[in-house]
């Protein structure tokens, strides 16, 4: 019963028609921002500090579930002041001297409001996570006001990318015979993969040097 509970409330729908509108502007809006930083620097002859870049709004299911799980009211209104990963961007980056030059831009764009900040590269998880997290309040403009909508934005480099892909795996693996060799195995590839990281970074600047 309580499954079947669970189940129906999984299947509200919680957003507008003009909320709808709002979560996809704020993604795009941050999308073009992104692209405009890389343009800029491109245009001034130096190197995209981007591999790729990637945008997604949580599903309206898996919304409902996280407000569920927090025990927040299930309706739009907490879904934009309550979770503050309704819109997420994802930007991969070649050297861990980029992240941090992006994280820098980013936070000085005046109108971009920095609410929280998580160093994961300089303090990793327990499990070898390791990532920049930042999350933005971006403002919308609507016909008639301007919305500030919450933006996640995680900036990481194309190792602690791939390691990450890989450790979401487990998440939806259960009873797996091998878990706590696989669980050591991962936080050891997270430390090689950081450290090579660095040394990717100095071989980089020496490259560099001799231009
Ligand atoms: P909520 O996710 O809103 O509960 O907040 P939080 O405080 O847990 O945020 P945190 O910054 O730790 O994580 C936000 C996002 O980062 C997650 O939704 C994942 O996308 C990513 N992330 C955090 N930790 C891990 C991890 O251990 N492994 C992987 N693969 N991704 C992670
Ligand atoms: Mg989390």
């Amino acid at each position: 019963m309580a499954n079947n509970d669970n189940n129906n409330k999984n299947n509200i729908n919680i957003y507008s028609p003009i909320d709808k509108v709002i979560l996809e502007a704020a993604m795009q809006e941050m999308l073009l921002r992104i692209n405009l930083l890389r343009r800029h620097e491109i245009a001034l002859g130096l190197t995209d500090p981007v591999e790729h870049v990637k945008g997604r709004i949580k599903s309206e299911k898996s919304m409902v579930e996280k407000l569920i799980r927090k025990n927040y009211p299930v309706n739009a209104e907490s879904a934009f002041s309550m979770v503050k990963d309704a819109v997420g961007i994802r930007i991969v980056c070649m050297f861990v001297d980029d992240v941090y030059r992006l994280v820098d831009v980013l936070k000085n764009q005046g109108d971009l409001n920095v609410v929280k900040e998580k160093d994961y590269i300089k303090n990793p998880k327990a499990n070898g996570y390791r990532s920049y997290h930042i999350i933005v309040k971006l403002p919308v403009h609507l016909v008639n006001e301007v919305r500030l909508v919450f933006v996640e934005i995680q900036i990481r480099t194309i190792a602690m990318d791939t390691w990450a892909s890989l450790e979401h795996q487990l998440k939806y693996k259960h009873n797996i015979k091998n878990q706590e060799l696989i669980v050591d195995e991962l936080k050891r590839c997270a430390s090689e993969l950081a450290s090579t990281d660095l040394s990717m970074q100095m071989i980089q600047q020496m490259i560099e040097a001799e231009e």
